[in-house]
């Protein structure tokens, strides 16, 4: 809060009892309108436009909700009586409230260190006239793109009540390209696909990705946010949500007949999807547009519709470079695992003297100590070490409430000895919480696990929420998952705790309120170059899509292709050149980054790897020089506080020579650019270790061409000369 300094004032005008006419509100250029109506039956509905074009025809918004009919809002009964009760017809506008916001603020970390939030904004009260319930819907219209929410004020009609379905549509005006992963309440780890709206469900069965059996996909036309689009005459949109708070995360279903999405909640084992209670809010839904695809990367509309820090005292929040005992346990050269004999192994009663080591173990004390004298020799901040506590064994199974207790190391991991050489080394080690989705057991265990964690020097902790949801019927995506995600990181920041959740629900800017939130996976991260590979041009989706949200745990910097050198058994190959590895520690910013491969590997590529050691991790400015989704992007960012910039240039299939034009440098001052770049005949399959590296003096009106091979890219470090 202390950070935020407001220059416009809010000037707040209100109509009282407006006819039904429509609304209309413009963004502080002009290039973008809103327009809200009603219905002939009195539903609302909004449209947007962009430079004079319409992007969003009409599109209804409203609920269909249960429980709320009491008059006194009695729960039990309403419960009982269980009527149909809609929130979507019948209507009339009430009083609209207008105002205007120009502000900036400043994150603790991210693309920028100062961001500007500028929006006109027109909040619609709405009261539908037979029932007396009142409803708003807030709309924010910035420079670049749309957010609007729906807010219930506190009201005797309308305390506690169910939703069963939102109503909220995009209606697209035309069969636009979309880059899209098939809704799912349970993952986003699938692979991309880029088709024409009008073609998604033909092409539902053939995605790649994760196929458990609890998993469920919902809609053979659905899709997840943010959904990236592009529409014949260029102009580039992106659907998303901001604020994901109590609330089931939403996903997005086709009407492929007439080209209309329509909000697609998470359920509850009941097949319900939020549980609410007045006064309350929903997440804000975004519409981010332009006609320059880089301007959907430089949007902070995401982070502008979250809540100012809620953090007092953020100077424990650190951006952080980590190594970990983790790529060859992935790979299947080792094992989380301490034994295999797990019959044996019980919770209450840890007793490992009777069981039988594997001998694969990979968070043994001598192997962490091999880590941290790698991250201390070349200037890491951190080690994660993954397979350090009991329970692995008993990893299969599923329907167990208590595998992990979070507190109680294998034989064979030293922590007091570990602990006080990562503190002489000067390298932190980073927690690891796999929960097995035992929501209850975390939630149980919690305290008991972060305050070991601090009395044992730990600042940071890697969660993870794999396999099915316990207790079973609940998704990953639903209402009380949500809460519980938000729940671990807020608890955390009360141990002044740093959390990277991975299989949590995709993030939806709480970072900014929460900044203690420094990562999530939440989207295909690297470990599936281990799992069969993923597309060479995922990362060059992944900026305008899993990104728009928040930074990811993506877990880059694999150099070695062929994981059959780490395990015979594993055929992956790693789909990507050795420098486009590089690229995305630009390209896919994060305050926390890894350095994902084997130490070993890593010693045979010394003269790459220094860009993994130079890189920055947090950023004054950030500039995006050239973007096209799922094809390549080439950003240029300046370290926080430091005199040095780094450039990333991510390339998908087609090899094609990237353009950097170095007038984000200041005028007048001479640099030298180390630039690692592919080799003449690399590609990602045949020839992917081939790199160049050379130095050049740049100015502020140096223009480089810079070639990319097939699943390639580049990366560039500069320097004052
Ligand atoms: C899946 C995560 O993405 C991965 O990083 C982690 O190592 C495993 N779960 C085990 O927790
Ligand atoms: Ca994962």
């Amino acid at each position: 809060m202390k950070r935020l300094i407001r220059s416009v004032g809010g000037l707040i005008l209100t109509v009282f009892a407006l006819p039904v006419c429509g609304q209309t509100m413009s963004s502080p250029d002009g290039n973008l309108s809103v327009a809200f109506s009603l219905t002939e039956d009195g539903q609302p509905q909004y449209s947007l436009s962009y430079k004079g074009k319409e992007v969003v025809k009409p599109s209804k918004l409203g609920f269909r909700i249960k429980g709320a009919e009491g008059k006194d809002a009695n729960w039990d009964d309403d419960m009982k009586t269980r009527k149909p009760d809609d929130l979507d017809i019948g209507f009339k506008v009430v009083s609209v409230d207008r105002d205007t916001v120009n502000e900036t603020w400043v994150p603790v970390w991210g693309e920028e260190s100062v961001i500007t939030n500028n929006y006109n904004e027109m909040k619609v009260n709405l009261r539908q006239s037979d029932t007396k319930r009142d409803m708003s819907i807030d709309f924010r219209i910035f420079n670049d793109g749309l957010g609007f929410r729906y807010e219930f004020p506190m009201q005797k009609k309308l305390s506690y009540f169910v939703i069963t379905d939102e109503l909220t549509e995009f209606a697209m005006t035309g069969d636009h390209e979309a880059y899209w992963i098939p809704a799912d309440y349970d993952t986003q780890e699938y692979d991309y696909t880029r088709s024409r709206l009008s073609e998604i469900s033909g092409l539902m069965d053939q995605v790649n990705g994760p196929t458990y059996p609890w998993q469920h996909r919902p809609s053979p036309t659905g899709v997840q946010t943010a959904l990236m689009l592009r529409t014949d005459d260029g102009i580039y949109m992106n659907l998303h949500e901001a604020a994901l708070v109590n609330y089931p995360c939403m996903h997005l279903d086709l009407d492929e007949k007439n080209l209309v999405f329509k909000a697609l909640l998470t359920p509850d084992p009941m097949g319900d999807m939020a549980y609410m209670q007045s006064d309350c809010v929903t997440p804000w839904r975004t519409i981010i547009v332009s006609d320059d695809a880089r301007d959907i990367l430089a949007s902070r509309i995401t982070l502008n519709l979250n809540e100012p820090c809620a953090i007092e005292d953020t100077s424990w929040i650190k951006p952080c470079k980590y190594v970990g005992v983790w790529w060859e346990m992935i790979t299947r050269k080792g094992k989380w695992s301490y034994t295999n004999d797990y019959a044996n192994i019980h919770l209450d009663k840890v007793d490992y003297t009777k069981s039988k080591p594997h001998g694969k173990h990979g968070a043994t004390t001598e192997n962490v100590k091999k880590y941290i004298d790698f991250a201390s020799k070349h200037g890491f901040d951190a080690v994660l070490v993954e397979g350090w506590n009991t329970g692995w064994e008993d990893w299969s199974n599923k329907f167990k409430d208590e595998v992990f207790d979070f507190v109680t190391p294998y034989p064979d991991f030293d922590l007091p000895f570990l602990r006080d050489y990562a503190k002489e080394k000067g390298v932190k080690l980073i927690m690891h919480h796999e929960t097995s989705s035992s929501i209850r057991n975390y939630e149980r265990r919690m305290d008991e696990a972060y305050k070991f964690m601090k009395d044992n020097g730990y600042d940071a902790v890697k969660s993870g929420y794999v396999g099915r949801i316990i207790p079973a019927g609940s998704n990953h995506f639903s209402q009380w998952l949500v809460n519980h995600y938000l729940y671990a990181v807020k608890k955390a920041a009360d141990y002044k705790i740093m959390v990277n959740a991975h299989e949590a629900v995709r993030p939806t800017g709480l970072c900014r309120t929460w900044p203690n939130l420094i990562g999530n996976e939440s989207a295909r991260g690297s470990e599936y170059q281990a799992f069969g590979g993923s597309k060479p041009s995922h990362t060059t989706i992944l900026p305008f899509t899993r990104l728009i949200g928040g930074p990811m745990d993506y877990t880059p910097g694999l150099f070695e292709n062929d994981l059959s050198k780490y395990n015979p058994k594993n055929k992956s190959w790693v789909n990507t050149t050795l420098t486009n590895q590089l690229s995305l520690y630009v390209t896919m910013s994060s305050p926390l980054q890894m350095a994902a491969d084997l130490p070993e590997t890593y010693e045979k590529f010394l003269d790459a790897f220094q860009f993994i050691k130079d890189v920055a991790l947090d950023w004054d400015q950030s500039y995006y020089l050239e973007a096209e989704p799922m094809e390549y992007l080439t950003v240029a960012r300046k370290a926080k506080g430091a005199d040095e910039w780094f450039v990333g240039g991510t390339n998908g299939e087609a090899p094609r020579t990237a353009e950097v034009d170095f007038s984000f440098l200041p005028e007048g001052r001479k640099f030298v650019a180390t630039i690692y770049r592919d080799g003449k005949d690399a590609h990602y399959k045949t020839n992917p270790q081939s790199y160049i590296i050379e130095s050049k003096n740049v100015t502020a009106k140096s223009k480089i061409k810079i070639p990319e091979a097939s699943g390639g890219g580049f990366a560039i470090s500069i320097v004052p000369v």
